[in-house]
């Protein structure tokens, strides 16, 4: 009935032979058939991750007879009074040292039950690395306390890497328990403070347990030593804990790992099936290429199988002959993953050297590979404070917030939703180091899409935004400062255009870039359909303001000169916009003084009556009400009128990179 086996962890970045693919792929699939729990465990050195281990799987009898055997005789020889569990877990440990990128073990026991997966990471002082690669498939981590030392720095990070790796039980085992004499207080005050810390998380299913791992208090019997704690055993919760809710059986994913083609008549498809079930005679498609087929066969080994799952080390066969290799998905024709190459994603750097903010990755998700590189860092996550903090780069063990752009798009899944197909490592194409893992949040979103909320705004059919690789930040680092949309309104005759052209001549000998789009300019061809009347007016602002839009992103200072004399137009133009990138200038200017001016004329020909809907004389202006710049071109100079602008532009950081 009990019974154990170790399975070591594929290196992720080689591919894996048919031969031990077999071997895991039966221990997991075996596995996988029956209630299963996987879990992590994560403490600081000497806390006692490999003496819990040990005697849980000395105490529940899960281990081999001839592995406890030679335990017991090391203790003995070392004349420990007690047998040194941890020699359990740490001899095996040795042997799948070598040539592995991801330095986690899978161990397997089985108690009458249940059965376990532990994912089993080196404790020492590279906690981020080893919860990262070890824990992204855990349903439950155990975090160890040292009861003497209470909650510690390092007992925060691993409760706050738990909950952005989305785990959704979380065990704090408060080992040691005899070392504090069993006292209840001393217990108390972790939990409490432990559980005022954990608010800031988002942890489905918080608990602790009081617990000796060497003297086996609560971790698989009882013990009489804390009659106060009237809780479960560590065991009896692992065994109970209520598991299978974020396990993803609705979604099929299948990245294809290699082909398989023993003889000509045969010919299949190998890989592991990150999420959802797949039954022979449903319809599939096939990505990238889209070509659709139905399931023919399932094999497991020499076995035909009427169903798999999420798990599941199977080949499939198709009805079709459809051209597949390695890094292919097959999916459900209905049931499609995202397309992105550009990504937002939760990155946790595990190399000693420091993110390239500029360097290429080559970049593993499931079992496609593609360059990528790293498009912009948001900002890092303080792990203690858990505040987020500009910052450069990336060290060692530090979780940022970041943009990456793949040269090929990948199918993904958001990891929130499906752990397999929402995560992935980045890889040094030069030494083949692992040096990164990350966490799929969603597609970047380009500022075309966060607004295409707004109804005003129109959008052909079918069409979709094509991004560039090189973001509007890069263009502004490149340029030396920040792209703007700066909308001059104001009468006819007001003197926009003078202030502007002015305006851009200063910028322009300063080094930015710039555009300039001009009422009058732009109705002698883009616009020049259209009339003076309300309605055209509004879509001569759209038209332009979506063009000012362009030049916004492609990292410019873009000046537009138009009367646009309806709030509402001009409130369009700002909503395509983020925050404190739309300048609105009123170039305010007495009526009559604009009259008098009349520079070609128009007012003249307004009053006269041979100008119809002329603004201001038979047509409303509408004052803004809050101008980010207020300019009076009939009491002011241009030149003063530039260096008000330009000061304007200088303090709200627009003119610099900080
Ligand atoms: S807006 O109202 O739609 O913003 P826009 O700035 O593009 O106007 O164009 C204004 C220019 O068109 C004026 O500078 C003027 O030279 C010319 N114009 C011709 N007819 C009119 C009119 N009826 N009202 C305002 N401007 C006019």
């Amino acid at each position: 009935m009990i019974e154990q086996t170790t399975t070591q962890a594929q290196p992720v970045t080689t591919p894996i032979t048919a031969a031990t693919d077999a071997t895991a792929a039966h221990a997991d699939n075996q596995y996988l058939a029956m209630d299963l729990l996987r879990f992590t465990t994560a403490g600081s050195v000497d806390d006692g991750k490999s003496t819990l281990i040990g005697r849980l799987l000395y105490d529940s009898k899960a281990i081999f007879e001839d592995q406890l055997e030679a335990v017991e005789r090391a203790s003995q020889a070392r004349g420990d009074a007690y047998v040194d569990l941890a020699l359990l877990t740490d001899g095996l440990r040795a042997e799948r040292e070598q040539g592995i990128t991801i330095d986690v073990a899978y161990r397997y026991f089985a108690t009458p039950k249940r059965k376990f997966i532990i994912a089993d990471t080196p404790g020492h002082i590279q906690y981020t690395r080893n919860m990262v690669t070890g824990a992204s498939t855990a349903e439950l981590a155990i975090i160890l306390f040292d009861a003497r030392k209470g909650v510690v720095t390092q007992s925060k990070r691993h409760g706050f890497i738990a909950s952005l790796l989305e785990i959704p039980h979380i065990l704090i085992a408060v080992n040691k328990m005899d070392l504090v004499d069993y006292r209840q207080e001393v217990y108390d005050a972790i939990v409490a403070e432990y559980t005022a810390f954990a608010t800031k998380l988002s942890i489905q299913d918080l608990t602790f347990i009081p617990i000796s791992a060497l003297k086996g208090d609560n971790v698989v019997n009882k013990g009489d030593a804390m009659p106060w704690y009237d809780g479960p055993t560590l065991l009896h919760h692992l065994e109970n804990v209520n598991v299978g809710a974020s396990r993803n059986l609705v979604d099929f994913r299948f990245p294809v790992q290699m082909v398989v083609r023993p003889h000509q008549d045969f010919r299949g498809f190998a890989g592991q099936i990150s999420s959802g079930t797949i039954a022979p005679g449903e319809e599939v498609v096939v990505l990238p290429s889209g070509k659709t087929s139905k399931i023919r066969s399932i094999h497991f080994l020499d076995q035909e199988l009427q169903e798999a799952a999420a798990g599941d080390s199977v080949i499939l066969t198709l009805e079709d002959e459809i051209d597949i290799s390695r890094g292919d998905m097959i999916v459900r024709r209905n049931n499609l993953p995202q397309i992105g190459d550009r990504l937002e994603c939760t990155l946790c750097w595990l190399n000693e050297e420091p993110m390239n903010p500029s360097g290429a990755y080559m970049l593993q998700h499931t079992t496609h590979q593609v360059r990528a590189f790293i498009s912009g860092l948001n900002y890092r996550i303080d792990v203690d404070t858990l505040h987020r903090d500009p910052a450069h780069t990336l060290n060692l063990n530090e979780i940022g917030r970041v943009e990456i752009t793949s040269t090929r798009p990948i199918f993904f899944d958001p990891y929130k939703l499906n752990h397999n197909t929402g995560s992935f490592i980045l890889i040094d194409p030069y030494s083949n180091v692992t040096v990164a893992a990350g966490m799929i949040r969603r597609r970047a979103r380009t500022l075309d899409e966060v607004i295409e909320v707004n109804p005003e705004r129109r959008r052909s059919a079918n069409v979709v935004w094509e991004g560039t690789h090189i973001t509007r930040e890069m263009r502004e680092r490149r340029n030396g400062h920040r792209a703007a949309v700066l909308w001059f309104t104001g009468l006819s005759g007001s003197g926009k255009s003078t202030v502007a052209r002015q305006l851009e001549k200063r910028l322009f000998e300063q080094g930015c870039r710039t555009n300039y789009l001009d009422g009058d300019n732009v109705r002698h061809g883009l616009n020049g359909d259209l009339g003076f009347s309300p309605a055209d007016r509004k879509e001569n602002i759209r038209r332009v303001a979506e063009v000012a839009r362009l030049g916004f992103e492609h990292g410019n200072l873009t000046l537009c000169t138009f009367i646009s004399p309806f709030k509402a137009d001009r409130d369009f133009a700002r909503s395509l916009l983020p925050a404190g990138r739309f300048i609105e200038v009123y170039v305010k200017c007495d009526l009559d003084v604009c009259k008098r001016r009349d520079p070609k004329g128009l007012y003249a020909k307004a009053l006269a009556g041979e100008i119809p809907e002329f603004t201001g004389v038979s047509s409303p202006y509408e004052e803004p009400e809050r101008p980010q710049i207020l300019v009076e071109t009939d009491v002011q100079s241009v030149d003063d009128i530039v260096e008000t602008i330009l000061e304007e532009l200088r303090r709200r950081g627009l003119l610099s990179i900080a």
